[in-house]
């Protein structure tokens, strides 16, 4: 009777695929046979289609149906095939012509009305596509904002599937993308709404410069919230490759705004601390939705009030942060999201969080507190820094201009070229990526004079020998910053500084 192919995406993790819907429409016993779906969306595509056909008026063909998706082994997850499925129906009944749909990738989930929903992850399974050479591309008119960052393509929009059916037969024309919005000035924040507090304004600055993690320690209203969400506004802004990397992780999570633009600022994820290992590195069903970590890719992942977290949450994160990645099981393999982060700690000294006029935790009790981050990630943390509470002096303080980010922001961006350009050859791009050892070694390893105190240090136990790698890490980035060819004393002792925070070792 009839054969009919129309293409759609697959997406595992970010990385979309094509995938094939075929139908053959023969005499026979009528009925529908899908394949090459999980068994539960199985149910769910065919249901869906076969009501949004009837009711976009439109006979269900009285056939023996076969509808297979190809290929077989890739994972298909979600419901963004029931609008391919639903048309290469139509087209194997001969309703609508094949060459109508050759070369065109459709996405989008039929509700039983018709109509057609918006679904998770257009802009990567667009991007994909188009690598493989697609040009046209039909989607839910509620994505046709973020599919309109792919360039070179023509996209149509369609809230319902009696659109596209007019669509193909007679021409009517589909939604198209508007104008992309223009991109919105960076409101708000700024490193010169921050008074005083010249230890964490430098601390945050050096992590800026050699991608350090941090931790912000010190009483309630010392500003470490305030440090913390600043971090973005002196970072370099995304290149076009992350820019898109992280907007395509907001596709797949759900989080772009119906106005999308391509993000270009670093992202910046404070989830809460009673949020679930899920929430922040990610799962669910189905499609498997990127956490706090993976939404933080390219950016900032602030723990606020860390002590306050699970422990077994802060222990999922020690992985991925190692590798960059997360990788999350489902039933059939692993998904893996991008988890490039930089992570920033805030802690208060006690669980009592009052100022500290007030506090009458003991001293067991504020050690017990901090313990509790103590261990696998402190480790990874370059950068420790104990702040005070400014003083209301300095709060209305007139006279000196406070800097503001664009000012730092240039400082940052010329240390990070210095160093990208030094560590090139061997591969890392910023100071907080050079292994430990690398640095103990030479070409890169200090002359005496420069690490006397640090060695001292050693010697006197204040400090242990993954804290010694971590100083001479910081080292290089305030050299990168001072615009010195190596660290000297100077910058190993201020590096030691930004190291042993109080309650840290
Ligand atoms: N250095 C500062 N300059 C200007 N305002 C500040 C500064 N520090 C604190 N503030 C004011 O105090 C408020 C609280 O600061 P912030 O939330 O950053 O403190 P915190 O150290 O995170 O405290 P907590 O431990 O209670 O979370 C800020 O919203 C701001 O109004
Ligand atoms: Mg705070
Ligand atoms: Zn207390």
């Amino acid at each position: 009777m009839g054969y009919a192919r129309v293409c759609a995406v697959g997406l595992v993790g970010l990385a979309g695929h094509l995938v094939t819907v075929e139908a053959d429409l023969s005499a026979g016993l009528p009925g529908l046979t899908l394949s090459g779906l999980p068994d539960t969306a199985l149910h769910e595509a065919r249901d869906r289609v076969r009501a949004a056909m009837v009711n976009s008026g439109e006979a269900w063909p009285n056939r023996r149906i076969i509808v297979n998706l190809l290929p077989a082994t890739l994972p298909k997850h979600g419901s963004s095939f029931d609008l391919a499925i639903a048309l290469a129906l139509l087209v194997g009944a001969g309703r609508l012509p094949q060459t109508a749909l050759d070369g065109v990738v459709v996405l989008g989930e039929l509700g039983l009305d018709g109509t057609v929903r918006a679904v998770r992850g257009v802009l990567p399974a667009m991007v994909a596509a188009q690598r493989e050479g697609v040009r046209r591309f039909i989607v839910p008119t509620a994505n046709l904002a973020e599919a309109a960052l792919v360039p070179d393509v023509t996209v149509h929009g369609t809230d319902a599937l009696h659109q596209v059916i007019r669509f193909i037969r007679d021409g009517e024309p589909l939604a198209a993308p508007a104008a992309p919005p223009p991109v919105p000035e960076a409101v708000g924040l700024d490193l010169a709404d921050v008074a005083g507090q010249s230890r964490g304004r430098r601390a945050l600055e050096v992590a800026a410069a050699g991608g350090h993690h941090l931790l912000l320690h010190g009483p309630p209203g010392a500003g470490k919230t305030m440090l913390a969400q600043r971090l973005p506004t002196i970072l370099p802004p995304l290149t076009d490759a992350q820019a898109l990397e992280v907007t395509a992780v907001r596709s797949i999570a759900g989080q772009l705004a119906p106005t999308a633009t391509l993000v270009r600022q670093p992202p910046f994820e404070a989830p809460h601390h009673s949020a679930t290992a899920a929430a922040l590195v990610g799962g669910g069903s189905g499609l498997a939705r990127p956490g706090a970590l993976s939404l933080a890719h390219n950016g900032v992942l602030f723990l606020d009030e860390a002590p306050e977290f699970s422990s077994r949450v802060l222990d999922a994160l020690r992985q991925p942060l190692e590798e960059g990645r997360i990788s999350l099981a489902r039933s059939r393999g692993a998904t893996v999201y991008p988890a490039r982060v930089q992570l920033v700690l805030a802690a208060n000294p006690c669980p009592c969080a009052n100022a500290a006029g007030e506090c009458q935790c003991s001293r067991v009790a504020k050690r017990r507190y901090l313990n509790r981050l103590s261990g696998p990630l402190l480790d990874r943390i370059d950068l420790r820094v104990t702040l005070f509470p400014i003083k209301p002096a300095q709060l209305f303080a007139e006279g000196d201009e406070i800097e503001t980010s664009a000012t730092v922001a240039q400082r940052v961006a010329q240390a990070r070229a210095v160093a990208a350009d030094r560590w090139a050859a061997e591969g890392w791009a910023t100071n907080s990526a050079v292994p430990g050892a690398a640095l103990r070694r030479r070409p890169w390893r200090l002359p005496v004079a420069a690490t006397r105190d640090l060695m001292r240090a050693l010697d006197r136990g204040a400090l242990s020998a993954r804290g010694h790698d971590r100083v001479l890490r910081a080292a290089w980035t305030l050299a990168d910053l001072a615009g010195r060819a190596s660290p000297r004393a100077y910058e190993v002792n201020e590096a030691m500084q930004l190291r042993i925070g109080e309650g840290a070792s």
